[in-house]
């Protein structure tokens, strides 16, 4: 996600800045830049992609100075290209800003300052309306920078920090923040502010934490804090005692776990910013008519991997709500067939990264056959986003573990909101039924936190079976995509043998495998086939082997026949997938860790499968 660092002092504002920011490079990001104040000029260079770039194009003597702002930028509006880079300047030139955080009416605020100021905007970014209304108002108050901040974000809504310096203000940067972290702190040589510990480890481990609505003024010497009121605030200091790498990973051991527990702040993000006031779903980006959707013959749906698992729970929500027929396929394979697919298809790519090779091959094909190509992704001007007719975001964040887990569930929720989409503009969907999935789905993030809660419990199963040289996951329904999934989670981390099977088709071959002690893992989220899953669970325990069910809690009898259970708070069979998968990635994450594997970069693996 977007880093900010800013500094006033004696040193080069632009070594400490670049400093800065790479130790938020682990964060993600797609663009970078800087704008120092020199000689009561600013001075702005940018780059899209790596900060190494930017670093070579601020070589130059000239380019230097006391004070400055630097920002590393992961897309959300617009694409990483370079205008798209912070920081953005205002149309006089005379302010720079970096901003982290995403503001929801800047479409509204866009459209003023250009109807009546006569704004040209130089960028995509919600991001520049800041700029502009800071300019603005810094230029009617005679260039008071605390005040135009504070006028111009009382004018914002959303989330933001926001780091404000003044081309006729060589001592101070401004800074505010709603809802997006912040930090500052001062040392022997100057001042910085932040938007993450790391990023000042190297000058100070003391630091002033900064809450909502808080403005700071950073100054070479001091940093003043002041509340909503612009009441002097005394702050303080928190000391920080962990290393540079314990604080990337926000104090977690790894970063699979930080991102298990990112979970339900990415689903509901990805949720959340799809829902209008009555709770009506709007998919930016993505235009589908009603006679479009009528007249195709087959969604097919295409991934790898992870991705892949997703995609088959997606082809069960678009044929339940959108009653279209569905096919999946990997992406592999997909290349190497003759498939069905012409202009009557809707073809979905589902893809974290944007440029697994197989899966954007398969896209290509589907084009040249004339399909229209809907893709589900993470990282915002990835290849597969380019060459895609609609994209859903899935707003994830980074995913840095190879191992895939938030972007797993933002691919599902994307699903949800697709499916039921789909639906409602074929007319398809019962109203009612449409919205008591959208409550359901609204109440997953919670419900997940609950999940995460059991950690502990799912530990000590962890401590019972890591020694284990086979496992078995099965389910039935959507459970089936969710025992594969859990599969893939415990054999690339752990690298233990696992299988994963249809519970029905357990008796058709894979029961020969079965002997005493033999653990299976039982995915039974799903009340509809829960009679079913006990008959298989029984069918197990006959053969002496050992069964750990994952099902809802209101499914006591389970308790009863397996040897022992983890229970899934309360829900609809439709949106259980998102909490089943959870206490699978804990479980694959503890046995990895027991069995001292590499957990974020398993041997032989990549996080992004560039080649075929
Ligand atoms: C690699 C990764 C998997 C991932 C798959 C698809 O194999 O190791 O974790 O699921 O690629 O990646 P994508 O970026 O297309 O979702």
């Amino acid at each position: 996600m977007c880093g900010i660092v800013g500094y006033v002092g004696a040193d080069s504002a632009k070594d400490v800045i670049v400093d800065g920011l790479k130790c938020l490079e682990y964060r993600g990001y797609d663009s970078a830049g800087i704008a120092l104040v020199s000689k009561g000029k600013i001075l702005l260079r940018k780059e899209s992609g790596e900060l190494s770039k930017l670093e070579k194009k601020i070589t130059a003597k000239d380019f230097d100075g006391q004070i400055g702002i630097g920002h590393t930028r992961w897309a959300t509006h617009g694409s990483p290209i370079r205008e798209n880079a912070h920081p953005h300047l205002s149309t006089d030139g005379k302010i720079a800003i970096v901003h982290n955080g995403i503001i929801e009416n800047f479409m509204q605020l866009r459209e003023e300052l250009e109807r009546e100021h006569g704004v040209t905007f130089k960028s995509e970014t919600d991001s520049e309306v800041i700029a502009h209304l800071i300019g603005l108002s810094y230029a009617e108050n005679g260039g008071d920078l605390v005040l135009a901040v504070r006028e111009a974000t009382g004018k914002m809504h959303g989330a933001y920090a926001v780091c404000v310096v003044a081309a006729d203000n060589p001592d101070t940067i401004v800074a505010i923040r709603k809802d997006a972290p912040l930090i500052a702190g001062t040392s022997d040589t100057g001042s910085f502010i932040a938007s993450d510990i790391p990023a000042l480890l190297k000058w100070t481990r003391d630091i002033y934490l900064i809450e909502n609505d808080e403005l700071v003024v950073v100054n070479k010497d001091e940093v003043r804090i002041y509340d909503a009121d612009n009441t002097r605030v005394k702050r303080e200091q928190t000391h920080i005692d962990w290393d540079a790498a314990a604080a990337e990973k926000g104090g977690y051991e790894h970063f699979m776990l930080k991102e298990i527990y990112e979970q339900p702040a990415g689903i509901k993000e990805t949720l959340e910013v799809r829902l209008g006031k009555q709770g009506d779903i709007k998919l930016d980006g993505i235009e589908l008519s009603k006679d479009y959707l009528d007249n195709i013959s087959k969604v097919y749906i295409v991934a790898c991997g992870t991705a892949s698992h997703a995609g088959l729970i997606g082809k069960s929500l678009i044929e339940k709500f959108a009653k279209i027929p569905c096919e999946t396929d990997l992406a592999s394979e997909f290349r190497y067939r003759d498939p069905f697919v012409d202009e009557h298809t809707l073809f979905i790519c589902v893809s974290q990264s944007g440029e697994t090779s197989d899966t954007l091959e398969a896209l290509r094909e589907a084009k040249r056959k004339g399909a229209q190509i809907l893709s589900i992704v993470n990282v915002v001007g990835s290849s597969v986003s380019r060459e895609s007719d609609h994209v859903f975001y899935t707003w994830a964040g980074p995913e840095i573990a190879v191992a895939s887990t938030k972007a797993y569930t933002t691919q599902l929720m994307a699903f949800y909101l697709i499916a039921l989409k789909m639906g409602e503009i074929r007319g398809v969907i019962d109203k009612d039924y449409q919205k008591k999935i959208i409550e359901e789905l609204r109440q997953l993030p919670a419900k997940v936190e609950k999940v995460l809660e059991g950690e502990k419990l799912i530990e000590e199963m962890a401590k019972r079976y890591y020694k284990k040289e086979n496992i078995f996951f099965i389910g039935r329904g959507m459970d089936v995509a969710t025992a594969h999934e859990a599969s893939l989670k415990l054999k690339e981390i752990s690298y233990i043998n696992s299988f994963s099977i249809a519970a029905g088709e357990l008796k058709h071959g894979t029961i020969a495998l079965i002997r005493r002690q033999t653990l299976f893992f039982v995915l039974a989220s799903q009340d509809a086939l829960f009679e079913k899953m006990l008959s298989g669970i029984e069918e197990i325990k006959a053969r002496k082997a050992q069964v750990v069910c994952i099902t809802k809690e209101t499914n006591v009898r389970a308790e009863e026949v397996a040897d022992e259970t983890f229970l899934l708070p309360d829900c609809m069979d439709e949106v259980a997938p998102i909490l089943a998968v959870v206490p699978m990635q804990i479980l694959a994450y503890h046995i990895a860790k027991l069995r001292k594997r590499n957990i974020d970069k398993p041997r032989n693996l990549a996080k992004s499968v560039t080649v075929e």
